[in-house]
This record gives C-alpha cells, structure tokens and sequence, in this order.
C-alpha cells in the first residue's frame, strides 16, 4: 500500500501516547515524533539560562533567545527510537527528569514558543508517513490529518506507570509527588489560553487503561486500515 496517512495522537499526560505512537509507527514504518520531548528541550534550556525562577517563566527572554535554540533528533539504534539533541547534545535523559516535567506546562503556554515548534512540526510532516503525538497534533498542528486519536486514562494509572517507568531507570521518586505532576499538568494543558488539550471533534477517544500494548496497537491498525481502504 503506497499511501501514507497522518496520524495525530493527542491526550493526557502519561496515558501512553509515545508508546502507541512508536508501535503504530513501528508497524507502518513511519516516522515517529514525540512532540512534547521539543517542549521539554525548550524547558532545559530555559532552566539552564535561568530563566525560570519560583515557577515564574521569563517569557520575554525566552522569546528573544528562542533563535538559539536548535532541536533535532537522532535515532539510537541501541534504544530503537530516537534520541532529543538540543543545540547539537543528546538531552533524551535529562528532559525526562522531574525537575523539567514540573516545569513543562508553564514553558508550553508560551505563545511563541508554540508557534517556533508547530512550524518545525507541520514542515516534518509534509511527506505525510508520520505519527505524531502531543496534545495539539489534531486541534492545531495537523488539522487535516486522516487519522486523530485522543488517549486518556485515569489520573492514578497514568500516575502509576510514569512512577514504573521512572523507578525503572532507576530515579528515587514518590508516588504521590509524580500524581501531583500529572494532576498539575493536565490542569495547565486543559486550561491554558493558547492552543489548550481539547478533542478534535473528529478524533477518536482510545482509553487504553485495560489494554494491553498488543490490543491497544491491534486497535489503531484497525482504524488506519479502515482508513486507507476507504481511500
Ligand atoms: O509524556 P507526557 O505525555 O507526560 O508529556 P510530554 O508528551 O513529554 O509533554 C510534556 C508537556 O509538554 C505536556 O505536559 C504539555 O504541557 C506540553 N506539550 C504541549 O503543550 N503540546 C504538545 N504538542 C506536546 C507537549
């Protein structure tokens, strides 16, 4: 089959969204990006610029040093996904940190910054052959993509598997610190001015909290192929 579909994946955070997304893609042989992880790099970067002091984001200088920042990614054949680089070094790890996921939410309000990386994504995803997952991807990036999910799952299982996944790689982290994250930030994703978590009206809603990664992907494939023999 010749061709290629867009397939925006928006939702809640830690509902899986990547993990789907890289399986779908995985499957199809698309391109995968992880749209959250250029939020992310954005926000190491202003923390290490200090321009985020108490939780209070210098909007104003972060716009105007918004020209230095370059964000690329490179595919770690180790890992078999690909790695975040900010101005030319590997910040996968860092950016997966707390101290940047308690900050993320305020750095993506930010006007500008949304429209510095909707641009760098709508031009990825100009072949087509991509899935893309964030919390915009349907609602703004790709308003025409043929394919839209919305994930979500309850606050307390999301919290808990960010918590396995942290507690895997080894950070010392606690349970009601990392709930606290996901309530905090779906509340600023929800609510923000610019561009805020909504359902596309034509995205379908994939609750993924009794599925496994095999069902959750049979159900994705499901939709796409509906698509593409539509077409
Ligand atoms: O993995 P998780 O869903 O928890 O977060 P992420 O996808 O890495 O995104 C981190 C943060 O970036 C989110 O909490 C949002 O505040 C923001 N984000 C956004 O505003 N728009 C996107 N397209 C992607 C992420």
């Amino acid at each position: 089959m010749n061709k290629k579909i867009i397939i925006a994946i928006d939702g809640h955070s830690s509902c899986g969204k990547s993990t789907v997304a890289r399986q779908v893609a995985h499957a199809l042989q698309y391109n995968y990006v992880d749209s959250g992880s250029m939020y992310r790099a954005v926000t190491l970067f202003a923390l290490r610029n200090k321009l985020i002091i108490n939780g209070l984001v210098d909007s104003n200088r972060l716009v105007e040093m918004l020209p230095l920042i370059s964000i690329s990614f490179k595919y770690n054949p180790e890992e078999q996904k690909s790695d975040t680089y900010l101005n030319g070094e590997n910040v996968e790890k860092e950016i997966r940190g707390l101290e940047v996921s308690n900050n993320v939410s305020l750095v993506a309000v930010v006007k500008e910054v949304r429209q510095a990386m909707v641009k760098i994504q709508q031009e990825m995803g100009r072949e087509k052959g991509i899935v893309m997952d964030g919390r915009d991807i349907g609602t703004v990036v790709y308003p025409q993509a043929e394919l839209k999910i919305f994930m979500t799952t309850s606050p307390q299982i999301r919290a808990q598997r960010r918590y396995d996944e942290l507690v895997g790689k080894g950070e010392a982290v606690s349970f009601d610190e990392i709930l606290k994250n996901v309530e905090e930030r779906d509340f600023i994703d929800q609510n923000r001015e610019e561009s805020p978590l909504r359902k596309a009206s034509d995205a379908v809603v994939l609750d993924n909290g009794n599925m496994s990664r095999n069902e959750q992907l049979d159900w994705v494939l499901s939709k796409v192929n509906e698509i593409l023999n539509d077409n």
